[in-house]
């Protein structure tokens, strides 16, 4: 019989979710708004709030695509607009920029953090304006809870007047100098799909720092009806509201929050004592005190001329225990898909996406899962690694 399945990243109930949901069904509560609505955003906004430093508005919407997509149309991101993207993220960043017939710009990463450079994002900005446009706003993603490098993407966007969405999609829990992610734009996002560091089964949310902008959110997500006893429309809306079922969801799990994050630090803390002798691997690590990671997937790099083996050796191998890892996002600028869009960069994303995995790091993994993977890896390194033993 193969072993039980160890993932990279599965939900974790606290235990009180279906107290919420009951309660919506006791109340006929069956729609997309409702007390666990309203109550689950304020959750998260009690939250964000809580490093004394933020305050914010939040919608809770039916995923983080359709938050990244209403930042879009509410910063009137419209066809033939050009918006810069960071490259290396998931598709769901990018994506929205084309439904509303924009183009995407991509740019490269550094490397202590793996986000957007912002030498390479200035590059970027400057030869667009050349070229005759100025990009509408700038897309910058906090990677597997490792927050951007915050305050020179901020001034660079204060410099040339671009607005940032912060895509803090799989950040929710970290901080940039004792800041919560999520907080340092008038356009952040949240996800709460299944694989996040807390769900709604399927949700995200559109954070910002004024209200009008929430109510702006709130009133494109439920089809922009205007104010009449009749259905009246002036601007096209969507159908982007978050239900109060899955809010329900998300206010039992907004309720373990801070020990999902301490649980996933905790897996982060297991593979760096785990790699702490072994050359040729890394684990991405903060690069200093000023950045928080609640490490939702914990990343290394596997150099493969001094391993003697690459990372997709160690992903095989991983796999045949029936334990799963993944290599980083394959940056945008080099999917097929979007293979016409401009790029910005020198290869540090490419080169990341080559030698990174991404290894299993959910907050419900137990001493016996860790047991066998510590197992699986030095097997691994046994068998293939040119240093180790
Ligand atoms: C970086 C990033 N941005 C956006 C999204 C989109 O979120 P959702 O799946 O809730 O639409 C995700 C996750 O899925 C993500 O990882």
């Amino acid at each position: 019989m193969s072993k039980e399945k160890i993932w990279l990243s599965s939900p974790h109930m606290g235990g009180t979710e279906l107290k919420y949901i009951h309660s919506a069904f006791d109340e006929n509560w069956i729609a997309p708004l409702g007390p666990n609505v309203t109550g689950f955003e304020k959750d998260i906004q009690v939250f964000l709030e809580n490093d004394g430093k933020s305050e914010c508005e939040v919608a809770a919407l039916s995923s983080g695509t359709a938050a990244l997509h209403l930042a879009l149309v509410l910063l009137g991101v419209e066809h033939g607009d050009e918006v810069i993207c960071q490259s290396m993220t998931f598709a769901a960043s990018a994506n929205p920029i084309t439904y509303q017939g924009a183009t995407p710009i991509f740019v490269d990463s550094e490397e202590q953090t793996m986000n957007i450079s912002p030498l390479e994002l200035e590059n970027a900005i400057q030869d667009r304006i050349q070229k005759g446009k100025k990009p509408k706003a700038i897309i910058a993603v906090h990677l597997y809870g490792m927050p951007y490098q915050v305050d020179a993407i901020e001034e660079i966007s204060k410099k040339y007047d671009i607005p940032v969405i912060e895509d803090s999609a799989e950040a929710l829990g970290s901080t940039y100098k004792n800041k919560n992610c999520g907080t340092f734009s008038d356009y952040s996002i949240l996800s709460f799909n299944g694989n996040k560091i807390i769900t709604t089964s399927g949700g995200g949310a559109l954070v910002t720092r004024k209200k009008e902008i929430k109510d702006q959110a709130v009133f494109r997500a439920t089809q922009a009806r205007d104010a009449a006893p009749h259905y009246q429309h002036s601007k096209i809306g969507f159908n982007y509201r978050l239900s109060n079922i899955s809010a329900g969801i998300g206010r039992g799990q907004m309720e373990v929050l801070a020990e999902r994050v301490s649980q996933r630090r905790k897996m982060f803390e297991f593979y760096v004592n785990l790699f702490s002798e072994v050359e040729g691997i890394t684990v991405q690590q903060a690069p200093n005190s000023d950045y928080f990671s609640n490490h939702w997937l914990t990343v290394i790099h596997v150099d493969p001329e001094q391993c003697g083996f690459d990372r997709e050796v160690l992903r095989l191998h991983l796999e045949q225990e029936n334990i799963e890892s993944r290599p980083l996002w394959k940056p945008m600028h080099l999917q097929p898909v979007f293979q016409d869009a401009p790029f910005y960069g020198t290869g540090i994303a490419k080169k990341l996406f080559q030698n990174g995995l991404c290894l299993p790091s959910g907050s419900n993994l137990s001493d016996e899962d860790r047991d066998r993977i510590g197992s699986a890896i030095r097997e691994c390194l046994t068998k293939y690694s040119k240093n180790y033993g």
